[in-house]
């Protein structure tokens, strides 16, 4: 992909710089930051803003509040994270449009920084709302990409403003686009994506664009489970994502197409209800009433040997249940493999960094993109609108 307009070249100093951030972070149950990758990713962009005199405002999403106030998802806790990284506090505006955001963008002094409240409270923000786009927009006076995870959304903080404002990719998206190119433009080869966690559907028109650009694909987790009901395997209690019968078939005739070699679990690691002693079982036949939870030890040595040799290996999405220690082996094990391999290998998303980092095998990735959906779109040669409307270099 082309190199976009750099926030190194842009001069900003005494000026409203809105800066959208991807600090859709995982938390606690208790609403507590728990992992502050993203957050910390975006630093090295804020401590330019901050010494070249800008004034910036900070726009981002926590969770799915639906177009609803609702303080479960407030960007409070996020704020104090900042601020303790930042070394100042960092205001929260309570609303990100209307007086209040109005009244504290006023208030802002060269280098300083405010935060705007969830822009997910309002449903214009996911709608790409013209409205509430300008509204948005008129706060600033120039925009700064930084969100490289939230790239994928045709959203108002996405689109809507950087088409109404002058907009350059901040340094996090910079390096996201640098690095990610490397799995699309002259790959080194073999070239194995290894692909697991839930929301299938979402992914699986994704998982088409990676067809003919990987030349191997290991599915495990819950991505796998409608392939293997495809395939007539019998799944006992599984819950298996329902009416993906057809891009199922598209998807397994392009991999046919394009010889692409395509791997399966073989086995499983299941629960039984009410036990907590786990079972094991072949793919094709989980036992009525059980559960597959984790992809089993034949599966382990076969995604192994499959990236074995590898040049380059793109990781997203864990290969069972890997939160439980008991269903965490699968996962743990073929990363902890990859790690003694060499080549390169980039994994992404939140969820899965998190991942890795629980069971200690970030050590296997040279790369830890932000971005979870965008990452995986960016692979599969999709176009992503926030970075489209970004102009070129
Ligand atoms: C992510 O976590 O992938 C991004 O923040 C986008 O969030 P979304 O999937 O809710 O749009």
């Amino acid at each position: 992909m082309a190199a976009k307009r750099s926030l190194r070249d842009a001069t900003v100093r005494g000026r409203r710089v809105l800066v959208r951030v991807d600090f859709n972070v995982p938390q606690t149950p208790t609403g507590e930051v728990a992992d502050d990758h993203r957050i910390l990713e975006a630093l090295p962009t804020l401590r330019h803003l901050e010494s070249q005199g800008a004034r910036t405002i900070l726009l981002a999403h926590l969770g799915r509040p639906g177009g609803r106030k609702d303080m479960r998802y407030s960007l409070r806790p996020v704020v104090h994270r900042l601020s303790r990284y930042l070394g100042r506090p960092v205001p929260l505006a309570e609303d990100c449009v209307g007086i209040s955001a109005v009244q504290h963008a006023a208030r802002l002094e060269n280098g300083g920084f405010l935060m705007l409240e969830n822009l997910r409270f309002h449903p214009g923000e996911e709608a790409n709302d013209p409205a509430f786009a300008q509204q948005l927009a008129q706060l600033g006076e120039f925009f700064v990409e930084e969100a490289f995870g939230s790239v994928h959304r045709a959203h108002a903080s996405t689109v809507g403003v950087p088409s109404r404002l002058p907009a350059v990719a901040g340094f996090l998206v910079e390096r996201e686009v640098q690095e990610l190119s490397q799995l699309t433009d002259g790959v080194e080869r073999p070239y194995v994506a290894l692909l697991g966690g839930a929301k299938v559907a979402d992914k699986l028109p994704i998982l088409e664009g990676v067809v003919g650009r990987a030349d191997t694909i290991l599915l495990g987790g819950a991505l796998a489970f409608p392939f293997l009901a495809a395939r007539g395997a019998e799944l006992g209690a599984t819950a298996v994502a329902p009416g993906l019968e057809e891009p199922i078939a598209r998807f397994l005739a392009k991999v046919a197409h394009r010889g692409t070699r395509l791997e399966l679990p073989v086995d499983w690691i299941v629960e039984r209800p009410g036990e907590r002693e786990v079972g094991y079982c072949p793919a094709m036949k989980v036992p009525a009433g059980a559960i597959a939870r984790d992809i089993g030890p034949n599966t382990r040595d076969l995604f192994h040997e499959a990236l074995t040799g590898s040049r380059t290996v793109f990781w997203n999405g864990p290969l069972g249940k890997a939160e439980e220690l008991r269903f965490s082996a699968g996962t743990r094990e073929v990363l902890a493999g990859l790690g003694t391999l060499a080549g390169h290998h980039v994994l992404a998303g939140g969820d899965s960094a998190r991942v890795a980092q629980e069971l200690g095998v970030e050590g296997a990735f040279q790369f830890m993109s932000t971005g979870g959906g965008a990452a995986l779109e960016f692979v599969a040669g999709m176009e992503l609108p926030g970075l489209a409307v970004l102009p070129d270099a």
